[in-house]
């Protein structure tokens, strides 16, 4: 059966191009990202590696690790990494796996036989420090990531990891937030000391508790 929001992700030791990782020991206490790529040597491919690259520190900024995946041997992984900095500008700064054998892609579920069962589907894995998964995307291959929404969503699921809030509808950091259903006006006077404006019963904003 496929992951689904809650699980706890599948552990694994796989090869990679920062040596022999075990997944859940590797992540530690911290935040997750775990991406797949169709196949080395391709055009998208090789523009995400670059993109995520030049974004890394500020996934290091909010405490998440992050990890690649395709389906080829770690030499060739390197081989293509040059490639990734000569035309991205980018030096690959985090481990890819090399999932030759397809283990963690089987694991994940990242082959989609009707798209393709040579190569991995674009999958996205959010996973929380207690190792539960908190967020599935899947793309298909000619079609990029955003990186910038994958950070938007981090920065909202530790809102509400740490806070009783929920983000609106294209919320983006510094805006304001919703006070979740389950608080009681009560809890919340304790809770938001800001205030909140109350829409409706049920629809009550609040500044970004954090700022
Ligand atoms: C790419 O990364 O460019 C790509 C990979 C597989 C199919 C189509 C595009």
């Amino acid at each position: 059966m496929a992951l689904q929001l809650g699980d706890v992700v599948p552990d694994f030791t796989q090869e990679s191009t920062e040596g022999r990782i075990d997944f859940h020991k590797w992540l530690g206490d911290s935040w997750g990202v775990l991406f797949s790529h169709p196949k080395n040597f391709t055009p998208v491919c090789t523009t995400e590696l670059g993109a995520v690259s030049k974004l890394k520190k500020e996934f290091d900024k909010r405490n998440v690790k992050i990890i690649g995946l395709s389906v080829d041997g770690v030499v060739d992984h390197e081989r293509w990494s040059n490639d990734i900095e000569e035309t991205q500008g980018a030096k690959l700064n985090f481990p890819l796996l090399a999932d030759a054998d397809r283990k963690v892609s089987d694991l994940y579920g990242m082959i989609h036989p009707n798209a393709s069962d040579t190569m991995t589907v674009r999958s996205v894995f959010i996973i929380g420090p207690d190792k539960k998964l908190k967020l599935t995307i899947t793309y298909p291959a000619s079609t990029g990531r955003n990186f910038d929404e994958i950070l938007r969503v981090i920065d909202s699921l530790q809102l509400t990891a740490k806070y009783k809030v929920a983000t609106p509808v294209n919320w983006k950091h510094g805006e304001d937030c919703i006070i979740v259903p389950a608080v009681s006006d009560v809890e919340a006077k304790g809770l938001f000391p800001k205030g909140w404006k109350p829409l409706k019963p049920y629809l009550r904003v609040t500044p970004q508790p954090n700022l």
